[in-house]
């Protein structure tokens, strides 16, 4: 088994570090000042993504099931620093209240860094049962809109919380999303908002995102707001409900289309990118909402709490 004993990232040296193999089996010590340090052990990788490893674990001292996101420091890649730092800072922003888990937001638990092992580590709930919701998408077959209404008001409690906070997600796509589904009599699920490494404060956010799900606004000089994720919100919805989950638009022609229309006002460009035609009348019967929300227009897009107000009026 591998122990890894962390320092926090104040510059001092390790207190101690000792390692025996084994194959995803490490222990980990929190830096914590006080007596109860918290050790982790992590025993199950859970899948790897742009800056980080994620594991699944247990607290000794509670055996409390957790996940560990362990990203290593390039010294040549000064960015994977700064995201692990920012996403430790906002979720520990989010998790000041205590209210995370009812907003079906991921909850931290700890977050420090190692400089021997030039990692850093996050510490957050373990979700148990759930698969990402790009893997869940073909499951949308069999849902009624209710269903899916609901999947909706989880993602808009999430959305309308960490705006309340003054933070945009700015990655908000279905592999950043949690679904558990849950059995029984009124069989629901339970939606978690994951992954904050490219969250902001909403006056300080820069071009961030994954193309297919970014507003066009992004990455075009514009003070960037929290309507940008109600955008990626809208187009992930739509593709999950979508029958063959599709997009309405191609992201890169959409953002070459934006910068156009911003270069040459005078050009006869369409007032829309997004043909009214792709937006199949299922859609836009029972979620009536999803074409505002990716409007090319940010200030045509709803904020999430009169999303919520919406739902609340129609049902
Ligand atoms: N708390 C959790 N409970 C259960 N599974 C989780 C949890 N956090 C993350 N995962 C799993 O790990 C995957 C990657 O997590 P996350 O998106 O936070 O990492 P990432 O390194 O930013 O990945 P990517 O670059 O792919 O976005 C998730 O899609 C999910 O399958
Ligand atoms: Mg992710």
């Amino acid at each position: 088994m591998q122990r890894i004993e962390t320092e926090t990232d104040s510059g001092s040296k390790s207190k101690s570090e000792s390692e025996s193999e084994s194959k995803n089996e490490i222990e980990l010590v929190s830096p914590s000042k006080t007596k109860d340090k918290y050790i982790y052990f992590l025993n199950q990788k859970l899948g790897s993504g742009g800056y980080g490893q994620v594991f699944r674990g247990i607290r000794t001292k509670d055996s409390a099931e957790i996940t560990v996101k362990v990203v290593k420091f390039d010294p040549a890649i000064q960015e994977h620093k700064l995201l692990f730092i920012n996403e430790v800072v906002v979720l520990k922003k989010i998790y000041s209240d205590g209210q995370c888990s009812m907003h079906n937001v991921l909850c931290i638990l700890d977050g420090f860094i190692s400089l021997p092992q030039n990692s850093g580590y996050i510490i957050t709930q373990y979700i148990a049962n759930a698969i990402d919701l790009f893997t869940y998408i073909p499951q949308f077959k069999h849902h009624s809109v209710e269903t899916n209404l609901d999947i909706c008001r989880q993602l808009f409690i999430a959305l309308k919380y960490i705006h309340g906070l003054g933070l945009v997600h700015m990655d908000i796509k279905p592999e950043n999303i949690l679904v558990v589904p849950l059995t029984g009599a009124n069989s629901k699920i339970k939606i978690t908002l994951i992954d904050f490494g490219y969250s902001c404060e909403s006056h300080k956010c820069t071009a961030k995102g994954t193309i297919d799900y970014l507003a066009p606004e992004v990455g075009n000089d514009i003070k960037l707001t929290n309507k940008v994720d109600i955008f990626s919100l809208g187009a992930t919805l739509f593709r999950c409900f979508h029958p063959e989950h599709l997009l309405p638009y191609n992201g890169r022609k959409l953002h070459k289309w934006y910068r156009y229309k911003n270069m040459y006002q005078s050009i006869d460009i369409p007032s829309r990118p997004i043909p009214k035609n792709n937006f199949i009348p299922l859609i836009d019967e029972n979620y009536p909402f999803i074409r505002n929300m990716i409007s090319t227009d940010s200030e045509l897009r709803p904020s999430a709490t009169d999303l919520l107000l919406f739902l609340d009026s129609t049902q």
